[in-house]
């Protein structure tokens, strides 16, 4: 597997995420000039690297006559990791549905690595959710396949040869510590253990970001930090992550970027934030 200096750098400084390492560090090497290429084997996240996500005065109304967002602006920079926070109802999972493209806006544009995603053709839609990882809070496996399966669904699905799928099944259980569930059905692990699956099946494609709505939303505390941990350590090896979230611990003890919502615009969005405001008004607004 270990095909010269670098890789061999990269996987030891990895351990267990020499996946995500390696692959996340091949796709950056590929545009980088050769003394950045040095800067990549310490793993740093680059903020001053062009956007990759860019909202630009968009709204999106539902044939209901819901207003869901209104003249959203974001950037986030490669590597970021970006809480969204708000009250139920504000528009997070409408962001999120907007950045998948499972939604248009009704007015203005999204880019994502330079696209705008109004443009993209239909056909073009599979490679780009390939692209982006989604991991959403109920998990969406597919019960009557095993764990492998679930995992190399979509390899199999794009006719990937079967040594390819093998590696990368292998390599993404590993990075969610879940060697050695191959055979078993989604049934019989835990909430916290599917999560990880479905994190897996995410990582499976060498996702440049990952999008993920309420991904603890259904664990109890402990995995939800468990599982919060992977997702910090998926992002220090170069993805950006954009994490619709309800998780005041998490977002308080994590102290990342968070963007909060409500009622369809960004009301806050801080460098190194926390689930509610320091004004005591406004968190009583969005309890
Ligand atoms: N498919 C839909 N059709 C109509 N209204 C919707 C739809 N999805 C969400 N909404 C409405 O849009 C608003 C934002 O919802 P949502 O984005 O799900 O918020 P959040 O994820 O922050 O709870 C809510 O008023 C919700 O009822
Ligand atoms: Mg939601």
């Amino acid at each position: 597997m270990l095909v010269g200096p670098s890789r061999l750098e990269l996987s030891e400084l990895s351990g267990r995420l020499s996946y995500t390492a390696r692959d996340l560090a091949q796709r950056a090497r590929r545009r980088l000039t050769s003394q950045q290429k040095t800067q990549l084997m310490v793993l740093t996240p680059d903020f001053t690297a062009r956007p990759v996500i860019s909202f630009q005065h968009v709204w999106k109304r539902y044939p209901t006559g819901t207003e869901a967002l209104r003249d959203v602006n974001l950037v986030v920079p490669e590597g970021d990791f970006v809480f969204l926070v708000g009250p139920s109802g504000a528009g997070k999972s409408t962001l999120v549905r907007l950045l998948i493209r499972e939604e248009k806006p009704t007015k203005g544009k999204i880019f994502v690595e330079g696209v705008e995603l109004g443009r993209m053709k239909r056909r073009q839609l599979p490679f780009y959710r390939r692209k982006v990882g989604l991991v959403f809070q109920d998990f969406k496996l597919l019960p009557n396949l095993t764990i492998y399966e679930n995992v190399a669904f979509a390899l199999r699905v794009h006719g990937q040869p079967d040594a390819f799928i093998r590696t990368r099944v292998a390599e993404a259980l590993d990075t969610v510590g879940l060697s050695g569930k191959e055979l078993t059905y989604p049934a019989n692990l835990s909430g916290g253990e599917q999560q990880r699956v479905a994190i897996a099946r995410a990582l499976v494609h060498a996702p440049s970001m990952i999008i993920a709505d309420e991904p603890t939303g259904n664990l109890d505390p402990a995995t939800a930090w468990e599982i919060m941990q992977l997702f910090m350590r998926i992002n220090a090896r170069g993805a950006t992550v954009v994490m619709a979230t309800h998780n005041r611990e998490i977002v308080d003890l994590l102290r990342r970027r968070v963007v909060a919502i409500d009622a369809g615009q960004i009301a806050r969005d801080d460098r190194s934030g926390r689930y509610h405001d320091d004004s005591s008004k406004s968190q009583i607004r969005a309890q």
